[in-house]
């Protein structure tokens, strides 16, 4: 990759910034024997539940042996969009819903208007001022979630041979004997060629105890996320971390406790991937974690 300057940003290829320490997800698939088509096809994530285009098979798939945790499917006619759900658990006790046929309301998505940025050698925005007003982030869209596992193997398998979930980046520790032991690894929707956040779903390996770590909600852009951020600081909410760059995924986060002391995030900016995007491999640490922002706090890593 070409040098980025000290105190500098630069947009570049997916390969490039992945770098040398890395694989084509195919040859990754193949070493796990794990065959992408045979996988149950989800579609994206939403309120934590996935939609499937053939119920019957997956049905049939859950009750089937390697399912056996599946529920019978339940109908959702009654709630918003119709549709059924199945739920499975998971081989560490996580529930896991598998939401079909849920129509998608007639509601127009809007998006707020793009703030008009300047830059040094770019001056655009010429006899418009920007301003803003505060208030809370509005949310896009649920982004991600993510696991600590006490059976990290047993679950990056699971997931990654039942459904089309596939690593984006796997990040590890050097074992005493020089072998790359994965501890974690941050995962995306496998839809090919479309093109698919960094990751909808992470792992992470815990030996203090399995427990879901946090669910994280897109923003527009860094000023929303800088207007929320002050207003839940004002509001009293107890911030976890944040604002700052993550690496991996790009995204500008910003995490908070809820008030059950759940974490939650706001991210902004994240990268996009597909079929073509190597799998990363990368060393872990807290340096991995963000490029700037304050020092990721130790009950963040727990
Ligand atoms: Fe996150």
């Amino acid at each position: 990759m070409a040098a980025i300057q000290p105190n500098r940003g630069a947009t570049v290829p997916d390969v490039l910034a992945v770098g040398v320490s890395s694989e084509p997800q195919l040859e990754w698939l193949a070493k796990q024997h794990i065959i992408a088509q045979d996988r149950i096809q989800l579609k994206k994530l939403s309120h934590m539940r996935y939609q499937h285009p053939d119920l019957e098979e997956i049905t049939t798939f859950m009750i089937a042996t390697r399912l056996p945790t599946a529920s019978p499917v339940q109908d959702l006619s009654e709630a918003p969009g119709g549709g059924s759900l199945v739920t499975i658990t998971d081989p560490e006790g996580f529930p896991f819903n598998v939401v079909f046929d849920q129509k998608p309301t007639n509601v127009e998505v809007s998006h707020p208007e793009k703030v008009v940025l300047n830059y040094t050698g770019e001056k655009i925005r010429r006899r418009e001022f920007n301003r803003f007003e505060p208030g809370p982030a509005a949310v896009h869209k649920l982004g991600h979630f993510g696991l600590c596992t006490q059976q990290f193997e047993v679950l990056l398998k699971f997931y990654t041979s039942t459904f089309n979930i596939t690593p984006t980046d796997l990040v590890y520790v050097n074992t005493p004997d020089d072998q790359k032991m994965v501890v974690t690894t941050f995962c995306h929707i496998d839809l090919g060629e479309t093109h698919v956040d960094h990751h909808s779903f992470f792992l992470s390996a815990n030996p203090k105890g399995k427990h879901v770590h946090h669910c994280s909600f897109e923003v527009h852009d860094y000023d929303t996320q800088q207007l929320g951020h002050q207003w839940l600081a004002k509001k009293g909410y107890k911030s976890v971390w944040g604002i700052g760059r993550h690496i991996l995924g790009s995204q500008i986060f910003d995490y908070w406790w809820d008030t059950t002391g759940n974490m939650v995030e706001h991210y902004a900016d994240g990268d996009l991937v597909n079929g073509d995007t190597p799998i990363g491999y990368v060393q872990a640490g807290s340096e991995s974690l963000a490029v700037w922002g304050p020092d990721v706090p130790a009950i963040f890593l727990e």
